[in-house]
């Protein structure tokens, strides 16, 4: 099958509208990352999503929409706090997670009674969800468990002669996914942290829980290892971690630094040089693809502070690694 990569302009999107209404896969932007995305409507065209995807049936996806009213026909109805919510992050990197109207097929949710909507902001989503006329079911556009596409070259490297059509649209700003948040529970739970940071949501839900492990139970696509790259990643700590290890040497690896320069590593990539939390967050997974490219024996990981965006790093850093690690001179100390 041949891959149509588009420019997003005006005949681009009407194609990929087109696509849409079809049944057909488009891989499109947002503002967090590139979305694998079907008609919600449909659940033949969403089972192709989870079959490219390799992604296990037991993941729900996301639904996007362009205006915020078309939530009444995906959510059984609108509580105060989602009216409010709605009101003042939308369009952007907030989903959220309500009882599903009987309209919704069962795949989209992976059988569950609630689904997660949300409305991005790039203005080429809602160009296309709106040129299609229907919801877009998407999960990020990346092979299950692996890092998620922040730019449509990554996009290609993965589902090349898979997707129907990629629209072509550069860097995702936030670079980061949304942050999910579950309004089906009282109090209101976290899910995932992504795109809109926990500190400003509190401001919002003072007795958000963000307490109970984030597991299969309530969000079931956030497993403790995802995100993986080929080459193994290591947390970096302060203190001598226990466990069984080995010694590596420092130019086999791979730093992932967040602000500092680092000496004698086989390459550095630094995530923001002004330990910017945003840019940091912009520059996260396109810089994990780099260094996982680089033929490295591991990548260490430098702690990022866990405020702002940085939360939500930290999460994926964590799922991400496969161990922690120990400067130790020109070696350094793994623990699987
Ligand atoms: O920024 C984003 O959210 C990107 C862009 C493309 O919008 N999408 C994305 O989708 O990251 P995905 O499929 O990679 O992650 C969706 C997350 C998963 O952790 C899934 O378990 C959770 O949302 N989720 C979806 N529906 C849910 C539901 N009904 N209840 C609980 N969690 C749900
Ligand atoms: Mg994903």
């Amino acid at each position: 099958m041949r891959t149509l990569v588009l420019n997003p302009d005006a005949s681009g999107i009407g194609q990929a509208a087109e696509c849409i209404c079809q049944d057909g896969l488009v891989a499109f932007p947002t503002e967090t990352v590139y979305g694998l995305g079907a008609n919600a409507l449909s659940a033949s065209a969403v089972a192709r999503v989870f079959e490219i995807k390799g992604r296990p049936r037991f993941d729900p996806t996301i639904v996007h929409v362009a205006h915020p009213e078309t939530v009444n026909t995906l959510w059984k109805s609108i509580p105060p706090l989602a009216e409010k919510l709605l009101d003042l992050f939308w369009p952007g990197p907030l989903t959220l997670v309500l009882p599903k109207h009987k309209t919704v097929p069962d795949i989209v949710t992976a059988g569950l009674p609630t689904v997660a909507v949300r409305m991005p902001s790039h203005p080429v989503a809602l160009r296309l969800i709106e040129a299609s006329g229907r919801p877009i079911a998407a999960p990020s556009a990346n092979k299950f468990g692996r890092s998620s596409p922040t730019h449509h070259d990554h996009v290609l490297s993965d589902l090349d002669g898979q997707v129907d059509v990629i629209l072509a649209a550069g860097p995702s700003a936030v670079g980061i996914e949304s942050t999910v948040l579950s309004l089906a529970e009282d109090p209101p739970r976290l899910l995932r942290p992504g795109g809109t940071a926990l500190e400003v949501l509190r401001e919002i839900v003072p007795d958000l829980r963000v307490d109970s492990p984030v597991g299969p139970s309530s969000s079931p696509g956030t497993l403790p290892r995802h995100y993986l790259p080929r080459t193994p990643l290591f947390l970096l700590e302060e203190e001598t971690p226990s466990g069984r290890g080995a010694y590596i040497d420092r130019r086999r690896c791979g730093m992932l630094a967040f602000a500092r320069q680092w000496q004698a590593f086989g390459r550095v990539e630094v995530l923001s040089e002004t330990g910017d939390l945003r840019q940091a967050a912009a520059r996260f997974f396109a810089s994990l693809r780099v260094l996982d490219a680089a033929e490295l024996s591991a990548i260490v990981a430098e702690p990022v502070p866990e405020e702002g965006l940085g939360l939500a790093i930290a999460d994926r850093l964590r799922r991400a690694s496969s161990g922690r690690a120990r400067l130790a001179g020109d070696r350094i100390w793994m623990i699987r």
